[in-house]
């Protein structure tokens, strides 16, 4: 049996018709049903739904042998233990810096100054400040990033961008852009040589639903 991590919302929507077209369909949606681990129409492969930051962890650890996980998600984690064999190119985005409109980000990393950053991407935020020389004191928060400049918390946040409405509607602008990003699949390095007689088709059969 092999185990897929998969992440409810826009992961499993976008993941959902890719299985599909692998002949992978789960018997179930997690978004209406309570069950945690979900059969699939292939007797082979069962879904867990774990939360989007836990996917690398379950896969690591080989609780999962393959999950689908964002890239953002990915860079935070290190990737340790995991292969990275396809871009599903879904669920794209881009990792952002944004500031508050009046805010002059540029002159302020002239000047050196030393900036308060909030984000969840602590990890990812700190080595791109610290690529480029800038002074940064990061703040952890777990959502709700756009919130932190409007209320004092930070002079500026690290988050995903996709449309851009909602900063605009909290009247920020997009400064900097970390990286592009869209879901992987992502494969337990152990389980890719030990059972991968198992493992290797799903992973064919995806690249094949990706390229269709
Ligand atoms: C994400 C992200 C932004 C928003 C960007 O949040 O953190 O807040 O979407 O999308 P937009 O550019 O189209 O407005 P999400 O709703 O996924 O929730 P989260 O705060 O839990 O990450």
């Amino acid at each position: 049996m092999i185990t897929l991590a998969l992440s409810k919302g826009r992961i499993f929507d976008e993941t959902a018709p890719l299985l599909a077209r692998a002949g992978i369909t789960p018997l179930e949606s997690p978004e209406t049903s309570r069950k945690l681990i979900i059969g699939t129409s292939h007797p082979g492969v069962r879904i867990v739904v774990v939360r989007a930051s836990d996917v690398p962890t379950y896969v690591q650890y080989g609780a999962a042998e393959l999950g689908v996980a964002g890239k953002d998600v990915l860079m935070e984690h290190g990737g340790g233990g995991l292969y990275q064999p396809l871009d599903l190119g879904i669920a794209k985005c881009r990792l952002c810096v944004a500031v508050p409109a009046g805010f002059d980000y540029a002159s302020a990393v002239r000047r050196g100054a030393r900036l308060r950053v909030a984000t969840k991407y602590v990890a990812t935020a700190r080595e791109h400040f610290a690529s480029k020389g800038v002074h940064v004191d990061v703040i952890k928060l777990y959502g709700s990033m756009e919130l932190a400049p409007l209320a004092g918390l930070a002079d500026a946040i690290v988050d995903l961008v996709s449309s851009g409405g909602t900063l605009r509607a909290n009247n920020l602008l997009e400064v900097e852009e970390i990286a592009s990003i869209s879901s992987r699949l992502i494969v337990n390095q152990a389980a890719l040589k030990l059972k991968r007689e198992e493992v290797m088709p799903v992973i064919d059969r995806l690249e094949a639903a990706v390229q269709r």
